[in-house]
């Protein structure tokens, strides 16, 4: 029976060829279109095999919202590359939440094998980025263990497949999600400035204080207008064209998004976009393309590639550019900050589109693993503060020191030898009469920065603060050497900005293969074993600088060797009289 009043969730049903994905659908809901109950909750079931092009595109452009996925494996097969290609598959569709069924355990032949089984998969889960709720083992040709525990003879004390169902959390109504309304026009009406949009998500009642992103800018709601029917109303819906009116210190363009203050949107330029390309020529990395992302288009380069699987067949070869029909991984930098949501923060407004000429070119979803929400680092807090004006000139402490202020801003790997070389240049410095100091990640976390981590926000705030603490150094005519992985260019592109002319970007450059046969302090191999998360090149991004100012082969050049061609950098762009260095004087 199918209880009305109960939510319903969407499951897919997946799994490599043979491994009994539609014998489960149809033993979960037999001939009843793909509907059952378990649990107080309805469910659709949805038997990927049955049409894996359709259900996948369905999937990837938000028609089908999948609340979650049963992966199926043949407990008795012990290879797991089909297994893998699936599980990436389903990930790059945005499916995070998974139980596996370990089918045909009727044809096993004890507990060991079985245990064995659970093994390999528990295993590959973290390296498809998958969450497993649960590890079901069942057989779907004789129903044993999906609904009914009975028959099992193999040990297991686990759920059945439908009690484990329950773990699967149900996407809350679009009314039940956090306000999200981009702003698309502003018109002039009687001397007021009226905001129009279609409300995505939320509730937007009349007098709510708002966020409008990426500007940061506060506003009250001072009047709501439904424009298609209801002329005057104090609440709006989703789905209702509004028009608004807002009380604010400064005039916003149209193209923000407008929150509520407590759930406010992601700000970031760079994202993964997990996406379905649909033209014949191939997406590339280094493309520029149009995105349509959190209520509005902008411009954006695709970063990179990576993951690509075939929607239909997950075992065909692939490459680093993303084909016709296939689901990949895409790191998208768009040329601005913009406001964006994952499935986590607001799944109404989670998806994109990659849009050319003749239309939408590429659907998906927004992921933030890996990449820093940026709003905390860059909101100005402060108000009613104003500048003074030092009275000691640039030029009279370039000529006490007799060179320039400066960022040498060393960014690496760990286990390039960022640390090494810097506390060597700065000896070397030092012994020539320049003013210098080193900043080094790994003291600066034990003051300063002692409060922060290694998340991707953590990681923002750490190069913020030390890109400000440089810039005052080097305005103070000393040259700040900072030795910081700062694995994110728009961080540095800030720290960048704090210092202006006087930031030079070193590139301390050496492969991962390199710095993991180096691994100083160990911890390469406790990233590798799973122990440490979020390690930079192993599990978290690092993004090679573009143009850097100097470029530091410490692979291929001894120490000393580095230290001379850094030298030889300052000695020409920081010395007011290159031939003859601050000590010579
Ligand atoms: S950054 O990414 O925020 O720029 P930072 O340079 O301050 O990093 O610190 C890096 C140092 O912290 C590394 O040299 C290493 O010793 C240590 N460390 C500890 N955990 C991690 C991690 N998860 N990723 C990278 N480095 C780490």
């Amino acid at each position: 029976m199918v209880d009305h009043s109960w939510p319903l969730l969407n499951l897919l049903i997946i799994g490599p060829k043979e491994a009994g994905a539609s014998e489960l659908t149809k033993c979960l809901s037999g001939e009843i279109g793909g509907v059952f109950s378990a649990e107080e909750r309805n469910y659709v079931a949805i038997d990927v095999s049955a049409d894996p092009r359709g259900t996948i595109q369905q999937v990837m452009q938000g028609t089908i919202v999948a609340d979650g996925a049963v992966l199926v494996a043949d407990a008795s097969d012990g290879r797991t590359e089909s297994l893998e290609s699936i599980g990436l598959l389903l990930s790059n569709m945005g499916v995070d939440q998974v139980i596996v069924a370990l089918n045909k355990i009727d044809l096993l032949d004890g507990p060991a094998r079985l245990d064995a089984a659970r093994e390999r998969v528990r295993q590959l889960m973290p390296q498809v980025d998958l969450q497993c709720l649960s590890i079901v083992p069942l057989s779907a040709k004789t129903c044993e263990n999906v609904c009914e525990p009975e028959g099992i003879g193999s040990g297991n004390d686990g759920p059945t497949l439908s009690e484990a169902l329950n773990g699967f959390e149900a996407l809350p109504s679009l009314a039940d999600q956090p306000l999200r309304l981009p702003l698309t026009t502003s018109t002039e009406r009687q001397g007021s400035r009226f905001y129009e949009g279609r409300l995505r998500s939320g509730v937007l009642v009349e007098g709510d204080q708002v966020l409008l992103s990426p500007s940061n800018a506060l506003a009250r709601v001072a009047r709501v207008q439904i424009l298609d029917g209801r002329q005057y109303a104090q609440i709006a819906h989703p789905g209702d064209q509004v028009s608004l009116l807002l009380d604010m210190d400064s005039h916003i363009e149209a193209g923000e998004l407008l929150s509520h203050v407590e759930e406010a949107p992601i700000e970031s330029d760079v994202f993964r976009g997990r996406i379905l390309w649909r033209r014949k020529e191939p997406l590339t990395a280094g493309a520029r393309v149009d995105l349509d992302a959190g209520g509005s288009v902008v411009q954006a380069e695709v970063q990179s590639i990576s993951r690509c699987i075939d929607a239909t067949d997950p075992q065909k070869e692939t490459s680093n550019d993303l084909l016709p029909g296939q689901v990949g991984e895409v790191i998208l930098r768009a040329v601005n900050l913009i406001a964006i949501d994952t499935r986590a923060t607001c799944p109404a407004n989670s998806r994109l589109q990659i849009l050319d000429e003749q239309g939408v070119a590429g659907v998906g979803s927004i992921s933030m693993d890996g990449y820093a929400d940026q709003r905390g680092v860059v909101t100005v807090r402060a108000t009613n503060v104003t500048r003074v004006a030092h009275q000691v000139s640039t030029d009279a402490r370039v000529n006490r020191h007799e060179h320039r202020g400066a960022v040498l801003w060393f960014t690496g790997l760990s286990g390039a030898g960022k640390s090494t070389l810097a506390i060597e240049v700065e000896r070397a410095m030092f012994e020539k009469g320049y003013e210098v100091y080193v900043l080094d990640g790994d003291n600066i976390r034990h003051g300063l920065n002692a409060d922060l981590g290694f998340s991707p926000e953590d990681r923002s705030e750490n190069i913020r603060r030390v890109g400000e603490v440089a810039a005052l150094f080097s305005r103070a005519g000393i040259v700040a050497i900072s030795a910081f992985i700062s694995p994110y260019r728009s961080d540095r592109a800030r720290a960048r900005a704090a210092a202006g002319s006087d930031f030079h970007e070193v590139y301390i450059k050496a492969p991962i293969e390199v710095c993991e046969r180096r691994d100083p302090k160990g911890l390469y191999a406790r990233a590798r074993s799973g122990e440490l998360r979020e390690f930079t090149g192993i599990s978290a991004p690092y993004e090679t600088p573009e143009s850097p100012e100097l470029t530091v082969d410490t692979a291929t050049h001894d120490v000393a060797a580095c230290v001379a061609q850094v030298i030889a950098y300052v000695d020409s762009e920081l010395s007011i009289s290159p031939q003859s260095p601050p000590s010579s004087s």
